[in-house]
């Protein structure tokens, strides 16, 4: 097992990274009261949900199955887990362990940030996605009709527990999404990262175990930095969103069913590394091979057909990152070194909209 720091003053909390920790990491010992609640979703649950429960032997253990998918991350699924918290009596005391990816841990995170004005909460995520990027650094949400994870609070778990051995199980197209958010923190950050990637991209797709948890390691070490220094992202933490202006245009477009959001934001990248280079700011070359790591991958690497500069525009408007009516983006002064700004030639976003959309 390796551990990691997220280093918070008095809400500081570990990573713990192995392979078959659901079964050996004594997390009974982690929790400060009495009772757990283990919450997961109605997929991961006939595989994981027992060998969790086992470790709870011995204080009050309840468990609530979920329906699976984003579209049951709503403020009607949050009510269910209060009902379920009530009903078993939990009190300001109790813990609850978000089993499962990104759904199932923001859900989960935001309820104990709500519940009696904030209970523990323990993150042991199920997807590469969660485990390298959302079980860490506290964000939780659900979403409203208007707009994906416009409800949420900052909450940090009390600890992140990540079995690698759960990958297992997981989708290949999945995993695939899960890397676009590994090779984002080469990209943002950690250029011999990004080398290392582009090194191993062939065992990291056959799931080499070792390889896959070097990867994990490395992409949580980055993300426990990032967010030691900016937790509420009022500057640097911006820049995890490498690609998700544009990604999320794209998932809006088509309705968040034609694409997992790890696909987006592959794309996202690519035209963010492009439009740097037209920029000026970065050197030829960083585009083609940042395409052909995605690719190798099998993560698409252009929009969807039919999108238009004009639709960007008008859903990238809609982006958090809008300040002031200016659209600030993630760009690349270099590999390793991002910066968000709205300092930019307006002439190098259009020719990379149009670029893409092939107009
Ligand atoms: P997800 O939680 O929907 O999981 C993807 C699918 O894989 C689901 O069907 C799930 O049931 C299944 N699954 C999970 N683990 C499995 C396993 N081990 N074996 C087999 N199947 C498994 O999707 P995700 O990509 O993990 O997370 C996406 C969510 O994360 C979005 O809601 C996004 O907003 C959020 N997110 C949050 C942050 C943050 O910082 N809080 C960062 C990135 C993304
Ligand atoms: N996933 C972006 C963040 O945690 O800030």
């Amino acid at each position: 097992m390796r551990t990691l720091q997220v280093a918070l003053a008095e809400r500081s909390y570990p990573i713990h990274i192995g392979e078959g920790l659901l079964d050996s990491f004594p997390l009974a010992e982690q929790v400060r009261g009495n009772q757990v609640m283990i919450i997961t979703n109605e997929t991961i649950a006939p595989i994981y949900l027992d060998k969790l429960t086992r470790q709870f032997a011995g204080i009050q253990c309840d468990t609530l199955i979920l329906p699976d998918g984003e579209k049951f991350k709503t403020l009607d699924t949050l009510e269910t887990i209060f009902d379920a918290l009530m009903s078993k009596r939990h009190s300001r005391t109790t813990t609850l362990v978000a089993l499962g990816g990104g759904v199932i841990g923001d859900m989960v995170g935001f309820a104990a940030a709500c519940y009696q004005r904030g209970v523990d909460f323990i993150q042991v995520p199920t997807t590469l996605l969660a485990q390298v990027d959302s079980s860490v650094g506290g964000k939780t949400a659900v979403n409203h009709p208007r707009g994906k994870n416009m409800i949420g609070a900052f909450h940090q778990p009390r600890l992140v527990l990540i079995d690698t051995l759960v990958l297992d199980t997981l989708p290949a197209r999945e995993l695939a999404a899960g890397y676009a958010e590994v090779v984002k923190y080469g990209l943002i950050r950690d250029p011999d990262f990004y080398a290392w990637l582009e090194t191993n991209n062939q065992g990291l797709l056959s799931r080499e175990a070792e390889l896959l948890a070097e990867a994990i390691y490395r992409s949580c070490e980055n993300k426990a930095q990032v967010v030691a220094d900016d937790e509420t992202e009022q500057g640097n933490r911006a820049l995890l969103n490498l690609g998700h202006t544009f990604g999320h245009a794209m998932e809006t477009a088509t309705g968040y069913s034609h694409w997992l959001h790890g696909e987006a934001v592959a794309v996202g990248m690519i035209m963010a590394v492009h439009m740097s280079r037209e920029l000026g700011w970065l050197e030829q070359g960083l585009e083609e091979k940042l395409t052909a790591l995605l690719a190798s991958w099998k993560l698409p690497v252009a929009v969807p057909q039919g999108m238009t500069p004009a639709q960007f525009m008008d859903l990238m408007a809609m982006d958090k990152k809008v300040l002031n009516g200016q659209l600030r983006l993630v760009l690349l002064k270099a590999l390793g070194q991002a910066v968000v700004t709205a300092e930019y030639d307006k002439g190098a976003l259009d020719s990379t909209l149009e670029a893409f959309c092939g107009v």
